[in-house]
């Protein structure tokens, strides 16, 4: 393995699969990690996987990153409109990092527009599904990469 990732599950993506699958797909959270794992895997890179509904636990989980992972791909879910700590320790560590969210977010409620993680990330992938993740995954790496 040429690296390590941090893949980061906000509150309530444990629910996937029954959570408002009009919305979020009819994917579990497993199925979303195996995507993960599939493509770091293509590419040499582990994962680490986290999915916490506590918001310090995430902060702490990004904290943890520095020193073990090369880079974060996140999915803040709620949080990404409403968590300066988790910006501030994405800023903190300073991986790169790439924002996940299974949903446009921008073809829903005006609120979830606007995310505090954004101007910390060097892509965001939005309303790709669980196939965000990969997209995400094969940036990542190939950014590490290069
Ligand atoms: C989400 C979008 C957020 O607005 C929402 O709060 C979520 C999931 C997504 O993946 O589409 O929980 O991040």
């Amino acid at each position: 393995m040429t690296g390590r990732l941090l893949i980061v599950h906000g509150p309530n993506l444990n629910l996937l699969g029954t959570r408002e699958p009009a919305i979020y797909g009819p994917a579990t959270l497993e199925d979303a990690n195996e995507v993960c794992r599939a493509a770091a895997d293509a590419a040499d890179f582990a994962v680490d996987i986290v999915q916490s509904n506590h918001e310090g636990a995430l902060v702490d989980a990004i904290q943890a990153a520095q020193g073990t992972a090369e880079g974060i791909v996140i999915n803040p879910a709620a949080y990404t409109h409403t968590s300066v700590a988790i910006a501030d320790a994405l800023a903190a560590v300073g991986l790169p990092l790439v924002e996940v969210h299974l949903s446009n977010v921008h073809a829903r409620e005006p609120f979830r527009s606007h995310s505090y993680v954004s101007p910390h990330a060097s892509a965001v992938i939005a309303g790709a599904g669980i196939q965000g993740y990969r997209f995400a995954v094969e940036h990542l790496t190939a950014l590490l990469r290069d």
